[in-house]
Protein backbone atom coordinates (compact mmCIF):
# COMPACT_ATOMS: atom_id res chain seq x y z
CA UNK A 1 0.00 0.00 0.00
CA UNK A 2 1.63 3.16 -0.60
CA UNK A 3 2.30 5.59 1.27
CA UNK A 4 -0.42 8.89 1.14
CA UNK A 5 1.98 11.78 -0.06
CA UNK A 6 3.02 9.19 -2.74
CA UNK A 7 -0.55 8.06 -3.88
CA UNK A 8 -1.43 11.58 -3.91
CA UNK A 9 2.19 12.34 -5.88
CA UNK A 10 0.92 9.20 -8.46
CA UNK A 11 -2.16 10.68 -8.73
CA UNK A 12 -0.83 14.39 -9.79
CA UNK A 13 1.57 12.19 -11.85
CA UNK A 14 -1.28 10.53 -14.07
CA UNK A 15 -3.17 13.62 -14.17
CA UNK A 16 -0.54 16.03 -15.78
CA UNK A 17 0.51 12.69 -18.24
CA UNK A 18 -2.50 12.20 -19.70
CA UNK A 19 -3.96 15.90 -19.81
CA UNK A 20 -6.28 15.92 -17.04
CA UNK A 21 -4.78 18.75 -15.63
CA UNK A 22 -1.66 20.98 -16.01
CA UNK A 23 0.31 23.72 -14.37
CA UNK A 24 -1.04 27.41 -15.79
CA UNK A 25 1.39 29.31 -17.13
CA UNK A 26 3.70 26.18 -17.72
CA UNK A 27 6.11 27.61 -20.40
CA UNK A 28 6.39 30.25 -18.04
CA UNK A 29 7.77 28.28 -14.88
CA UNK A 30 3.84 27.96 -13.62
CA UNK A 31 2.06 30.08 -11.67
CA UNK A 32 1.45 29.20 -8.24
CA UNK A 33 -2.12 27.12 -7.58
CA UNK A 34 -3.96 28.05 -10.48
CA UNK A 35 -4.64 24.82 -13.07
CA UNK A 36 -5.78 24.46 -16.43
CA UNK A 37 -7.57 21.57 -17.23
CA UNK A 38 -6.28 19.38 -20.38
CA UNK A 39 -8.88 17.74 -22.89
CA UNK A 40 -9.47 14.79 -19.95
CA UNK A 41 -9.89 17.32 -17.17
CA UNK A 42 -11.73 19.55 -19.45
CA UNK A 43 -14.49 16.61 -20.02
CA UNK A 44 -14.84 15.60 -16.62
CA UNK A 45 -15.78 18.44 -15.09
CA UNK A 46 -18.41 19.12 -18.41
CA UNK A 47 -19.74 16.03 -16.73
CA UNK A 48 -19.83 16.89 -13.04
CA UNK A 49 -20.93 20.50 -13.91
CA UNK A 50 -23.90 18.79 -16.00
CA UNK A 51 -24.86 16.11 -13.44
CA UNK A 52 -24.79 18.55 -10.74
CA UNK A 53 -26.77 20.99 -12.81
CA UNK A 54 -29.13 18.04 -13.86
CA UNK A 55 -29.62 17.38 -10.24
CA UNK A 56 -30.60 20.68 -9.66
CA UNK A 57 -33.01 21.79 -12.16
CA UNK A 58 -34.05 18.50 -13.72
CA UNK A 59 -34.90 16.71 -10.75
CA UNK A 60 -36.57 19.86 -8.73
CA UNK A 61 -39.24 22.02 -10.70
CA UNK A 62 -38.61 24.90 -8.00
CA UNK A 63 -34.96 24.99 -9.28
CA UNK A 64 -34.11 27.66 -11.30
CA UNK A 65 -30.36 28.26 -13.16
CA UNK A 66 -28.44 31.48 -13.24
CA UNK A 67 -25.43 32.66 -14.46
CA UNK A 68 -24.74 36.20 -12.78
CA UNK A 69 -21.21 38.14 -13.20
CA UNK A 70 -18.31 37.69 -11.60
CA UNK A 71 -17.69 42.02 -11.44
CA UNK A 72 -20.77 42.93 -9.17
CA UNK A 73 -21.36 46.63 -7.22
CA UNK A 74 -18.22 46.67 -4.73
CA UNK A 75 -21.46 47.43 -1.96
CA UNK A 76 -22.20 43.70 -2.41
CA UNK A 77 -19.68 43.04 -0.58
CA UNK A 78 -19.49 45.83 2.22
CA UNK A 79 -23.86 44.43 2.42
CA UNK A 80 -22.37 40.60 2.84
CA UNK A 81 -19.70 40.93 5.09
CA UNK A 82 -16.54 40.36 3.38
CA UNK A 83 -15.18 43.28 3.25
CA UNK A 84 -14.79 43.25 7.05
CA UNK A 85 -14.83 39.23 7.76
CA UNK A 86 -13.51 37.56 4.85
CA UNK A 87 -10.45 37.33 6.39
CA UNK A 88 -7.66 35.14 7.67
CA UNK A 89 -4.80 36.10 10.74
CA UNK A 90 -1.55 35.98 9.39
CA UNK A 91 1.57 35.88 11.48
CA UNK A 92 5.34 36.93 9.84
CA UNK A 93 8.51 35.69 10.98
CA UNK A 94 10.49 38.00 11.21
CA UNK A 95 13.66 36.14 10.32
CA UNK A 96 12.76 34.48 7.43
CA UNK A 97 9.85 36.79 6.06
CA UNK A 98 7.55 34.12 5.61
CA UNK A 99 4.16 34.80 6.23
CA UNK A 100 1.73 32.02 7.75
CA UNK A 101 -1.85 31.75 8.84
CA UNK A 102 -1.81 31.92 12.52
CA UNK A 103 -4.73 29.46 13.31
CA UNK A 104 -2.79 26.62 11.31
CA UNK A 105 0.98 27.09 12.41
CA UNK A 106 0.77 23.38 13.63
CA UNK A 107 1.09 22.29 9.99
CA UNK A 108 2.97 24.72 8.44
CA UNK A 109 6.74 24.87 7.09
CA UNK A 110 9.01 27.37 6.63
CA UNK A 111 10.97 28.20 3.35
CA UNK A 112 14.27 27.68 5.16
CA UNK A 113 16.53 25.17 3.82
CA UNK A 114 16.17 22.32 6.01
CA UNK A 115 12.78 23.59 6.91
CA UNK A 116 11.54 23.85 10.16
CA UNK A 117 7.86 24.72 11.81
CA UNK A 118 7.78 28.52 12.49
CA UNK A 119 7.21 27.31 16.10
CA UNK A 120 10.44 25.85 16.53
CA UNK A 121 12.62 27.38 14.77
CA UNK A 122 13.37 30.03 16.81
CA UNK A 123 12.39 33.19 14.68
CA UNK A 124 10.14 35.69 16.41
CA UNK A 125 6.76 35.78 15.14
CA UNK A 126 4.64 39.05 14.40
CA UNK A 127 1.24 39.71 16.05
CA UNK A 128 -1.44 38.26 14.28
CA UNK A 129 -2.97 40.89 11.42
CA UNK A 130 -6.00 40.37 9.41
CA UNK A 131 -5.83 39.64 5.87
CA UNK A 132 -8.56 39.93 3.68
CA UNK A 133 -8.51 36.85 0.43
CA UNK A 134 -10.76 39.06 -1.98
CA UNK A 135 -8.88 40.08 -4.84
CA UNK A 136 -9.50 43.60 -5.82
CA UNK A 137 -8.92 45.59 -9.09
CA UNK A 138 -10.20 48.75 -10.75
CA UNK A 139 -13.05 49.36 -13.53
CA UNK A 140 -12.66 51.73 -15.99
CA UNK A 141 -9.49 53.99 -16.28
CA UNK A 142 -8.99 55.22 -12.66
CA UNK A 143 -7.16 54.03 -10.58
CA UNK A 144 -8.24 54.78 -7.50
CA UNK A 145 -10.65 54.02 -4.68
CA UNK A 146 -13.84 54.27 -6.59
CA UNK A 147 -12.67 52.44 -8.62
CA UNK A 148 -12.46 49.22 -7.20
CA UNK A 149 -14.41 46.06 -7.61
CA UNK A 150 -13.58 42.56 -6.31
CA UNK A 151 -13.32 39.61 -8.57
CA UNK A 152 -16.18 37.42 -5.96
CA UNK A 153 -15.00 35.35 -3.85
CA UNK A 154 -18.53 33.42 -3.47
CA UNK A 155 -21.17 32.76 -6.71
CA UNK A 156 -24.11 32.93 -3.63
CA UNK A 157 -24.34 36.72 -3.84
CA UNK A 158 -25.13 37.12 -7.34
CA UNK A 159 -27.88 35.00 -6.91
CA UNK A 160 -29.42 37.03 -3.64
CA UNK A 161 -29.10 39.85 -5.28
CA UNK A 162 -31.35 38.56 -8.06
CA UNK A 163 -33.28 36.65 -6.04
CA UNK A 164 -36.42 38.99 -6.85
CA UNK A 165 -35.66 39.29 -10.85
CA UNK A 166 -35.65 35.45 -10.83
CA UNK A 167 -38.52 34.77 -8.78
CA UNK A 168 -40.69 37.00 -10.64
CA UNK A 169 -39.43 36.26 -14.14
CA UNK A 170 -40.20 32.55 -13.36
CA UNK A 171 -43.41 32.87 -11.49
CA UNK A 172 -42.07 30.55 -8.66
CA UNK A 173 -43.18 30.95 -5.02
CA UNK A 174 -41.19 29.98 -2.07
CA UNK A 175 -40.14 27.54 -1.54
CA UNK A 176 -37.92 27.45 -4.58
CA UNK A 177 -34.01 27.43 -5.18
CA UNK A 178 -31.60 28.78 -7.42
CA UNK A 179 -28.55 27.16 -8.97
CA UNK A 180 -25.70 28.25 -10.50
CA UNK A 181 -21.90 27.50 -11.67
CA UNK A 182 -19.42 29.89 -11.62
CA UNK A 183 -15.85 31.15 -11.48
CA UNK A 184 -14.84 32.42 -7.69
CA UNK A 185 -11.39 34.01 -6.44
CA UNK A 186 -9.79 33.96 -3.27
CA UNK A 187 -6.69 35.10 -2.34
CA UNK A 188 -5.23 32.16 -0.70
CA UNK A 189 -2.66 32.05 1.49
CA UNK A 190 -1.82 28.50 1.89
CA UNK A 191 -3.03 26.93 -1.54
CA UNK A 192 -1.88 23.42 -1.76
CA UNK A 193 -2.40 19.99 -2.68
CA UNK A 194 -2.62 20.02 -6.13
CA UNK A 195 -6.55 20.78 -7.03
CA UNK A 196 -7.41 20.81 -3.58
CA UNK A 197 -6.73 24.37 -3.02
CA UNK A 198 -6.30 26.93 -5.46
CA UNK A 199 -6.66 30.89 -5.59
CA UNK A 200 -9.53 30.36 -8.69
CA UNK A 201 -11.62 27.92 -8.42
CA UNK A 202 -15.38 27.24 -9.28
CA UNK A 203 -18.83 26.69 -7.27
CA UNK A 204 -21.50 25.31 -8.16
CA UNK A 205 -23.93 26.38 -5.27
CA UNK A 206 -27.60 26.48 -5.03
CA UNK A 207 -29.90 28.81 -2.79
CA UNK A 208 -32.96 27.30 -1.50
CA UNK A 209 -35.69 30.43 -0.35
CA UNK A 210 -37.91 29.31 2.48
CA UNK A 211 -40.70 30.88 4.96
CA UNK A 212 -38.58 31.16 8.27
CA UNK A 213 -39.87 28.40 10.68
CA UNK A 214 -39.48 25.77 7.83
CA UNK A 215 -35.54 25.91 7.69
CA UNK A 216 -34.63 23.02 10.06
CA UNK A 217 -36.51 20.52 8.13
CA UNK A 218 -34.93 21.90 4.69
CA UNK A 219 -31.61 21.96 6.00
CA UNK A 220 -32.10 18.04 6.77
CA UNK A 221 -33.62 17.94 3.56
CA UNK A 222 -30.83 19.15 1.69
CA UNK A 223 -28.07 17.59 3.67
CA UNK A 224 -29.20 13.83 2.34
CA UNK A 225 -30.34 15.11 -1.08
CA UNK A 226 -26.38 16.35 -1.20
CA UNK A 227 -24.55 13.33 0.53
CA UNK A 228 -26.51 10.88 -2.13
CA UNK A 229 -25.28 13.18 -4.94
CA UNK A 230 -21.46 12.46 -3.96
CA UNK A 231 -22.76 8.86 -3.81
CA UNK A 232 -24.42 8.53 -6.93
CA UNK A 233 -21.10 9.92 -8.73
CA UNK A 234 -19.84 6.61 -6.92
CA UNK A 235 -17.87 7.88 -4.19
CA UNK A 236 -16.97 5.34 -1.32
CA UNK A 237 -19.95 6.16 1.28
CA UNK A 238 -16.83 4.79 4.18
CA UNK A 239 -14.94 7.76 2.64
CA UNK A 240 -17.87 10.32 3.05
CA UNK A 241 -18.94 12.13 6.46
CA UNK A 242 -20.62 14.99 7.63
CA UNK A 243 -18.76 16.89 10.23
CA UNK A 244 -20.70 19.96 12.09
CA UNK A 245 -19.18 23.27 12.60
CA UNK A 246 -18.94 24.13 16.04
CA UNK A 247 -20.15 27.82 17.56
CA UNK A 248 -16.45 28.98 16.68
CA UNK A 249 -16.17 27.74 13.19
CA UNK A 250 -19.16 28.95 11.47
CA UNK A 251 -18.75 31.93 9.19
CA UNK A 252 -19.99 35.27 10.04
CA UNK A 253 -23.63 34.21 7.88
CA UNK A 254 -23.91 31.14 9.11
CA UNK A 255 -26.83 30.29 11.76
CA UNK A 256 -25.69 26.17 11.29
CA UNK A 257 -23.26 24.70 9.07
CA UNK A 258 -22.29 21.00 8.41
CA UNK A 259 -19.29 20.07 5.43
CA UNK A 260 -19.73 17.01 3.34
CA UNK A 261 -16.28 15.59 4.21
CA UNK A 262 -13.69 13.58 2.01
CA UNK A 263 -11.33 11.25 3.24
CA UNK A 264 -7.90 11.91 1.08
CA UNK A 265 -5.16 10.43 1.32
CA UNK A 266 -3.53 14.00 3.91
CA UNK A 267 -6.92 13.26 5.88
CA UNK A 268 -10.40 14.33 5.71
CA UNK A 269 -11.62 17.57 4.03
CA UNK A 270 -14.41 19.72 3.31
CA UNK A 271 -15.57 19.02 -0.09
CA UNK A 272 -19.23 20.63 0.43
CA UNK A 273 -20.18 23.31 2.75
CA UNK A 274 -24.60 23.44 3.72
CA UNK A 275 -25.17 26.30 5.39
CA UNK A 276 -28.41 27.78 7.08
CA UNK A 277 -27.83 31.31 6.23
CA UNK A 278 -31.06 32.63 7.97
CA UNK A 279 -32.14 35.71 6.59
CA UNK A 280 -28.72 37.28 7.21
CA UNK A 281 -27.99 38.05 3.71
CA UNK A 282 -30.92 39.29 2.29
CA UNK A 283 -31.71 41.48 4.97
CA UNK A 284 -27.98 42.89 4.72
CA UNK A 285 -29.01 43.48 0.93
CA UNK A 286 -31.93 45.46 2.27
CA UNK A 287 -30.03 47.58 4.13
CA UNK A 288 -27.11 48.90 2.13
CA UNK A 289 -29.59 49.47 -1.47
CA UNK A 290 -32.99 50.50 0.21
CA UNK A 291 -34.80 48.28 -1.86
CA UNK A 292 -37.19 45.69 0.12
CA UNK A 293 -36.34 42.16 -0.95
CA UNK A 294 -38.93 40.16 0.80
CA UNK A 295 -42.12 38.43 -0.05
CA UNK A 296 -45.89 38.43 0.57
CA UNK A 297 -47.52 35.48 2.23
CA UNK A 298 -50.87 34.73 1.27
CA UNK A 299 -51.48 32.99 4.42
CA UNK A 300 -50.72 35.49 6.94
CA UNK A 301 -51.44 38.14 4.47
CA UNK A 302 -47.96 39.55 5.72
CA UNK A 303 -44.56 40.07 3.88
CA UNK A 304 -41.29 38.48 5.13
CA UNK A 305 -37.80 38.05 4.56
CA UNK A 306 -37.27 34.48 3.55
CA UNK A 307 -34.29 32.62 4.78
CA UNK A 308 -31.40 30.84 3.03
CA UNK A 309 -30.19 27.17 2.86
CA UNK A 310 -26.85 27.26 0.97
CA UNK A 311 -25.16 24.02 -0.59
CA UNK A 312 -22.01 24.87 -2.08
CA UNK A 313 -19.87 22.27 -3.42
CA UNK A 314 -16.31 23.49 -5.53
CA UNK A 315 -16.11 21.76 -8.99
CA UNK A 316 -12.50 21.43 -8.80
CA UNK A 317 -12.39 20.14 -5.79
CA UNK A 318 -14.76 17.34 -6.68
CA UNK A 319 -12.72 16.25 -9.89
CA UNK A 320 -10.17 15.78 -7.74
CA UNK A 321 -12.10 13.45 -5.24
CA UNK A 322 -13.62 11.79 -7.96
CA UNK A 323 -9.75 10.98 -9.11
CA UNK A 324 -8.44 10.05 -5.67
CA UNK A 325 -11.66 7.65 -5.28
CA UNK A 326 -11.13 6.05 -8.68
CA UNK A 327 -7.54 5.47 -8.57
CA UNK A 328 -6.51 1.84 -8.46
CA UNK A 329 -3.56 -0.39 -8.48
CA UNK A 330 -3.98 -3.78 -9.34
CA UNK A 331 -1.40 -6.36 -9.23
CA UNK A 332 -1.02 -8.35 -12.29
CA UNK A 333 1.08 -11.76 -12.70
CA UNK A 334 1.69 -10.66 -16.58
CA UNK A 335 5.09 -10.15 -17.65
CA UNK A 336 6.04 -8.07 -20.70
CA UNK A 337 3.84 -5.61 -21.46
CA UNK A 338 1.31 -6.96 -18.93
CA UNK A 339 4.07 -6.32 -16.10
CA UNK A 340 3.67 -4.03 -13.50
CA UNK A 341 0.61 -2.97 -11.73
CA UNK A 342 -2.81 -2.23 -13.96
CA UNK A 343 -3.52 1.60 -13.19
CA UNK A 344 -7.46 1.97 -13.62
CA UNK A 345 -9.61 4.75 -12.63
CA UNK A 346 -12.59 3.29 -11.71
CA UNK A 347 -15.01 6.10 -12.76
CA UNK A 348 -18.97 5.56 -12.65
CA UNK A 349 -19.73 5.43 -16.45
CA UNK A 350 -21.70 8.81 -15.85
CA UNK A 351 -18.28 10.27 -14.43
CA UNK A 352 -15.80 9.43 -17.49
CA UNK A 353 -14.47 11.67 -19.35
CA UNK A 354 -14.00 8.73 -22.22
CA UNK A 355 -16.77 6.48 -22.37
CA UNK A 356 -15.48 3.99 -25.13
CA UNK A 357 -12.33 3.59 -26.47
CA UNK A 358 -12.56 1.42 -29.92
CA UNK A 359 -10.00 -0.49 -31.22
CA UNK A 360 -9.09 -1.91 -34.92
CA UNK A 361 -6.96 -5.21 -34.04
CA UNK A 362 -4.62 -4.79 -37.32
CA UNK A 363 -4.31 -1.63 -38.89
CA UNK A 364 -4.60 -3.39 -42.36
CA UNK A 365 -7.96 -5.45 -43.85
CA UNK A 366 -10.26 -2.90 -43.47
CA UNK A 367 -10.47 -3.14 -39.37
CA UNK A 368 -9.28 0.65 -39.23
CA UNK A 369 -12.41 1.60 -41.31
CA UNK A 370 -15.03 -0.61 -39.72
CA UNK A 371 -13.52 0.95 -36.38
CA UNK A 372 -14.36 4.72 -37.96
CA UNK A 373 -17.55 3.67 -38.78
CA UNK A 374 -18.32 2.71 -35.53
CA UNK A 375 -17.00 5.86 -34.01
CA UNK A 376 -18.86 7.76 -36.06
CA UNK A 377 -22.12 5.80 -35.08
CA UNK A 378 -21.50 5.90 -31.67
CA UNK A 379 -19.93 9.30 -30.75
CA UNK A 380 -22.54 11.75 -31.27
CA UNK A 381 -23.89 9.88 -28.19
CA UNK A 382 -21.09 8.81 -26.24
CA UNK A 383 -17.70 10.12 -26.19
CA UNK A 384 -15.32 7.91 -27.57
CA UNK A 385 -11.31 7.32 -28.50
CA UNK A 386 -10.08 5.01 -31.72
CA UNK A 387 -6.99 3.65 -30.79
CA UNK A 388 -4.55 2.67 -33.52
CA UNK A 389 -0.97 1.98 -32.21
CA UNK A 390 0.68 -0.24 -30.42
CA UNK A 391 -0.59 -4.03 -29.17
CA UNK A 392 -4.20 -4.71 -28.09
CA UNK A 393 -2.48 -5.18 -24.70
CA UNK A 394 -0.90 -1.96 -24.29
CA UNK A 395 -4.18 -0.28 -25.74
CA UNK A 396 -6.59 -1.87 -22.84
CA UNK A 397 -3.98 -0.57 -20.37
CA UNK A 398 -4.41 3.03 -22.03
CA UNK A 399 -7.71 3.24 -21.55
CA UNK A 400 -7.89 1.52 -17.76
CA UNK A 401 -5.66 4.46 -16.97
CA UNK A 402 -8.23 6.74 -17.67
CA UNK A 403 -11.25 5.36 -16.67
CA UNK A 404 -12.63 4.40 -20.18
CA UNK A 405 -15.55 1.90 -18.97
CA UNK A 406 -15.98 -0.11 -22.07
CA UNK A 407 -13.39 -1.23 -24.95
CA UNK A 408 -14.09 -2.64 -28.28
CA UNK A 409 -11.81 -4.65 -30.96
CA UNK A 410 -12.89 -4.91 -34.24
CA UNK A 411 -11.26 -7.99 -35.40
CA UNK A 412 -11.70 -9.66 -38.74
CA UNK A 413 -14.99 -11.58 -37.74
CA UNK A 414 -17.49 -9.11 -39.93
CA UNK A 415 -20.35 -8.07 -38.34
CA UNK A 416 -19.32 -8.86 -35.08
CA UNK A 417 -16.83 -7.14 -32.49
CA UNK A 418 -15.37 -7.79 -28.45
CA UNK A 419 -17.04 -5.74 -26.07
CA UNK A 420 -14.36 -5.72 -22.86
CA UNK A 421 -15.59 -4.36 -19.57
CA UNK A 422 -12.83 -2.13 -17.50
CA UNK A 423 -13.94 -3.17 -14.06
CA UNK A 424 -14.45 -7.05 -14.66
CA UNK A 425 -12.29 -7.46 -17.70
CA UNK A 426 -14.55 -9.72 -19.11
CA UNK A 427 -15.08 -9.85 -23.07
CA UNK A 428 -18.01 -10.98 -24.89
CA UNK A 429 -18.25 -11.12 -28.28
CA UNK A 430 -21.69 -9.31 -30.06
CA UNK A 431 -22.76 -8.61 -33.39
CA UNK A 432 -22.40 -4.96 -34.37
CA UNK A 433 -26.09 -4.34 -34.95
CA UNK A 434 -26.66 -4.55 -31.59
CA UNK A 435 -23.54 -2.22 -30.26
CA UNK A 436 -26.21 0.68 -29.34
CA UNK A 437 -28.44 -1.12 -27.51
CA UNK A 438 -25.31 -3.08 -25.59
CA UNK A 439 -23.76 0.64 -24.78
CA UNK A 440 -26.79 2.03 -23.58
CA UNK A 441 -27.16 -0.38 -21.40
CA UNK A 442 -23.85 -0.53 -19.83
CA UNK A 443 -23.14 3.75 -19.71
CA UNK A 444 -26.58 4.77 -19.95
CA UNK A 445 -28.30 7.59 -21.96
CA UNK A 446 -25.09 9.80 -21.39
N1 LIG B 1 -20.99 30.35 -0.48
C1 LIG B 1 -20.46 29.60 0.59
C2 LIG B 1 -19.07 29.26 0.43
O1 LIG B 1 -18.40 29.77 -0.45
P1 LIG B 1 -17.14 27.80 1.42
O2 LIG B 1 -17.21 26.72 2.46
O3 LIG B 1 -16.18 28.91 1.64
O4 LIG B 1 -18.63 28.35 1.32
C3 LIG B 1 -17.71 26.16 -0.51
O5 LIG B 1 -16.86 27.15 0.01
C4 LIG B 1 -16.96 25.13 -1.30
O6 LIG B 1 -16.15 25.76 -2.29
C5 LIG B 1 -15.97 24.31 -0.46
O7 LIG B 1 -16.61 23.23 0.17
C6 LIG B 1 -14.98 23.85 -1.52
O8 LIG B 1 -15.48 22.71 -2.19
C7 LIG B 1 -14.96 25.02 -2.49
N2 LIG B 1 -13.79 25.89 -2.22
C8 LIG B 1 -13.69 26.88 -1.32
N3 LIG B 1 -12.48 27.46 -1.38
C9 LIG B 1 -11.79 26.82 -2.36
C10 LIG B 1 -10.47 26.96 -2.91
N4 LIG B 1 -9.64 27.89 -2.50
N5 LIG B 1 -10.10 26.11 -3.91
C11 LIG B 1 -10.96 25.16 -4.37
N6 LIG B 1 -12.21 25.00 -3.89
C12 LIG B 1 -12.63 25.81 -2.90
Amino acid sequence: MAAPSDKMATIVSLAKRRGFMFQSSEVYGGLNSCYDYGPLGAELKNNVKRLWMDAMIREHENIEPLDSSILMHPRIWEASGHVENFTDPLVDCKICKARFRADQLDNAVCPQKPSKNPKSCGGELTEPRSFNLMFKTFMGPLEDQSAVVYLRPETAQGIYVNFLNVMTTSRQKIPFGIAQIGKAFRNEITPGNFIFRTREFEQMEMQYFVKPGTDAEAFEKWKAIRMQWHLDNGLKKERLRFSEHGPNELAHYAKAAFDIQYEFPFGWQEIEGIHNRSDFDLKQHEKFSGKKLSVFDEESKASYVPWIIETSVGCDRTLLTLLVDAYDEEVTQGDGEDAGPRVVLRFKPRVAPTKVAIFPLMKKDGLPERARKIFKDISCRWRAQLDESGSIGRRYRRADEIGVPVAITVDHEAGSVTVRDRDTMKQERISEAALSDYLAKKLGGI
